[in-house]
């Protein structure tokens, strides 16, 4: 059709990709070509707001390197990465535990830990952590021997991959449960961290005026065939960016329990105050895949 105006850009637009063979691109690029056409006429963007707003693109696909990626941080910020994962990870479904993003900082090849055994490879100032948890499936059966594979940053804010003081797998350990579904590990308490701010994602946080921190968490990821592969994260309850979390990960089930105790700990190297984290996840059934690592 041949434009008489701007109304008609939209209809052009839509009817060039009618013939789209693939009906789910077809669904998919139509509906984002009227949510994009829709949203530049809300606010009826001008030449210089679409030109800052390519360039922010570029410069964030160029900003993407082997261990670090802008553009999914771009859409962690915007809180897309959290909505599409919680729309496929049955939030608010039978499942107790929400999934929450892998993150950057996943390694595949983390090391067997027994249960029980620590996931410190050099020494790592910081509360002592006891961990304890529960894998059932969703009738609450116990899901014995699944794999936990558990990463975290150290309680300085940092995964071992960003500080040359901590050893190579530092806070990082896989465990499988027993007949009990359940598995323990030793730790410390991990911190909270900023995500990067040198790029244009940083830039866009400082204009809004927002910081850019993530409140402490353990990550965790949980694999056993015959369920769907379980990726999420648990929340030191008391961190102060628990309600304003930079990539909008938190959800109410994720908040852990960590305890604080002074009374003589479990082990007796693991100082006072030491911390205890009890947590039970459910793992639906579905298929049991590993995602692509985001880090070597
Ligand atoms: C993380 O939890 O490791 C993470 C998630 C999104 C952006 C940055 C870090
Ligand atoms: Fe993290």
């Amino acid at each position: 059709m041949i434009i008489k105006g701007e109304e008609q850009v939209t209809e052009a637009v839509l009817e060039a990709m009618q013939g789209t063979p693939d009906a789910r691109l077809r669904e998919v690029a139509s509906a984002l070509v009227r949510h994009l056409h829709a949203f530049a006429a809300e606010v009826r963007l001008t030449e210089e707001e679409w030109e800052l707003g390519v360039d922010a693109l570029i410069r964030s696909g160029k900003a993407c390197t082997d261990s670090h990626n802008e553009m999914i941080l771009l859409s962690d910020v915007l809180g897309l990465s959290t909505l599409v994962c919680l729309m496929n990870n049955g939030a608010g479904g039978p499942t107790e535990t929400a999934a929450a993003l892998l993150g950057p900082f996943w390694r595949m090849h983390s090391l067997h830990v027994a249960n029980g055994g620590s996931i410190l490879r050099s020494e790592t100032p910081g509360p002592t952590l006891f961990m304890q948890g529960q894998v059932v499936d969703t009738e609450g059966k116990p899901i014995s021997g699944a794999e936990v594979d558990i990463w975290q940053a150290s309680p300085v804010g940092m995964y071992e991959n960003q500080d040359p003081g901590q050893a190579d797998m530092n806070l990082r350990g896989k465990f499988t449960t027993d007949e009990d579904g359940r598995f323990s590990l030793r730790s410390v308490k991990p911190a909270g961290y900023p995500v990067p701010t040198d790029g244009p994602v940083g830039d866009l946080l400082k204009a809004q005026k927002r910081h850019p921190y993530r409140p402490a968490h353990i990550h965790a990821l949980l694999f056993k065939q015959g369920f769907k592969t379980l990726v999420t994260q648990v929340f030191v309850d008391e961190d102060e960016h628990l309600e304003t979390d930079v990539v909008f990960g938190v959800t109410e089930a994720l908040v852990g329990d960590f305890q604080q105790h002074e009374s003589e700990p479990p082990e007796p190297d693991a100082g006072t105050p030491w911390y205890s984290l009890e947590y039970r996840f459910v793992m639906t059934p579905g298929e049991a895949k590993l995602p692509v690592p985001p880090i070597k």
